[in-house]
């Protein structure tokens, strides 16, 4: 298995870092464009290799996309963060040039690869990389749900009292501050609704803090958050090179699902080797099919910016 992560920044090398401390792959190439940065944080990470025990080995490249040749799955990383107080969707400038070589580059040395975007605005990098490279669907994956459910899941940990991996949570729809959709409905503690322990206002405070838990960091930190984010990418590279089948939410191609065609939006999949595989469609009841709709008409004017770059 070889895999590859275009970008070196913090969001690209903790995926990388998560991919090799769970030797997801025998060869993993990190890639960047900025001259020796890939290469060093790879010789670093390598240099944890005898202290973490992974066999993973990591090269790094500047630039030079031969070296990510017949790769199995590529993470693209690239591209501006977010400064605090903006939006992700004001990266699509410079991000979607950006995002659109990055395919061009990795799909001429590795034609079968299955591509997972973290890029922001990530909505809109996924349909832009659906559309400029022409790929088959189910190899184009966007990873802003599979965070936001994590982030989600922390949040309820945290006014549950109980650990977040005894959680199920989705959150649907788009991966923008206002478009993204956490289900309180459907969350569970060990199967058990968690709507039975939390009062209409602590799940009205839950939504909000999930919805705003990227920008919460941001301002916090000062630039994009990049644990969570690369533990998702990884946790993806993982459910397909193993084949898991895991259920992730996953923004993917939609033709018809949920209503919506021509668009690449947030909704639960099973990852596997073949990339997403299958749609699991849920029965949204009447306001959560209003906010799905509300989230793919503001994904769809972001998309409609790329026309006229
Ligand atoms: C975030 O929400 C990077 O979009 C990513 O933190």
């Amino acid at each position: 298995m070889k895999v590859t992560v275009v970008g070196a920044g913090a969001v690209g090398a903790t995926c990388a870092d998560n991919i090799a401390r769970k030797e997801l792959c025998n060869e993993l190439v990190l890639l960047d464009i900025k001259e020796g940065f890939a290469e060093g944080k790879a010789q670093d990470m390598m240099q944890t290799a005898a202290l973490l025990g992974f066999d993973t080995k990591i090269t790094g490249s500047t630039n030079d996309y031969s070296k990510t040749a017949g790769s199995d799955v590529v993470v693209i990383t690239s591209g501006l963060p977010r400064k605090p107080g903006m939006t992700r969707e004001e990266l699509i400038g410079t991000n979607a040039g950006i995002v659109k070589g990055v395919c061009e580059n990795i799909l001429k040395y590795s034609p079968n690869a299955i591509i997972i975007v973290i890029s922001n605005p990530m909505d809109t990098m996924t349909y832009l990389a659906l559309t400029a490279t022409g790929l088959p669907k189910h190899r184009i994956i966007g990873m802003g749900g599979t965070l936001d459910s994590s982030r989600f899941k922390f949040q309820l940990s945290q006014h549950l009292g109980c650990s977040p991996a005894d959680l199920n949570a989705l959150v649907v729809g788009g991966h923008g501050d206002t478009t993204m959709i956490p289900l309180i409905r459907y969350a569970t503690w060990n199967s058990a609704p968690v709507t039975d322990f939390l009062t209409p206002d602590q799940q009205q405070q839950i939504v909000n803090d999930t919805m705003v838990g990227g920008a919460t960091l941001t301002k916090l930190i000062g630039t994009s958050a990049w644990y969570a984010p690369g533990a998702a990418g990884a946790a993806l590279v993982e459910s397909i090179v193993r084949d898991e089948k895991k259920l992730f939410t996953c923004c993917v191609s939609l033709e018809g699902e949920y209503g919506q065609s021509d668009i690449c939006l947030g909704v639960p999949v099973t990852i596997g080797k073949n990339g997403w595989e299958k749609i699991i469609d849920l029965q949204l009841n009447v306001d959560e099919q209003a906010a799905f709709n509300k989230s793919a008409d503001a994904v769809r004017s972001m998309n409609d910016v790329l026309k006229t770059l």
